[in-house]
């Protein structure tokens, strides 16, 4: 009887992992590094300033959502708008994978 290998186990598992990452592909480093325009608005703290949502903590996947919604002006801001026209995939991305780990 063919009991399923435990390297076949193995091999999902690290796919797995191997496809996680390549999801979270944001580079955390480069996110810190353009975060420092978004925090003068965007508190660091993740307390709100003059009704500014907070964005910190958030799912890295929804947040791509929200920030491509403002580039694609289905979601109504001037001012994000225009800050998330100038951002590519890759620094959305890092945008992301920054804020999503601030608390
Ligand atoms: C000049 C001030 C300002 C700056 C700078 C700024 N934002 Fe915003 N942001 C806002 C305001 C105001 C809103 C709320 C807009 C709305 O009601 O849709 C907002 C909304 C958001 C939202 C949606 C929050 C929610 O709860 O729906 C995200 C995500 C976001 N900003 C990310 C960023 C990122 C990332 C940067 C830096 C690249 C940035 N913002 C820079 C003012 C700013």
């Amino acid at each position: 009887m063919r009991q399923p290998s435990a390297k076949a186990l193995l091999f999902v598992l690290t796919a797995g992992l191997a496809l996680d990452n390549a999801a979270a592909a944001g580079d955390r480093e480069l996110g810190q590094y353009l975060s420092s325009e978004c925090v003068t608005c965007h508190r660091a703290s993740g307390q709100n300033a003059q009704g500014i949502p907070k964005i910190n903590g958030w799912p890295e996947d929804q947040f791509v959502a929200v920030m491509n919604a403002y580039k694609d002006k289905q979601r109504d801001n001037p001012v994000m708008q225009t800050i998330a026209g100038r951002l590519g995939t890759d620094d959305i991305a890092a945008l992301a994978a920054y804020f999503s780990m601030q608390k």
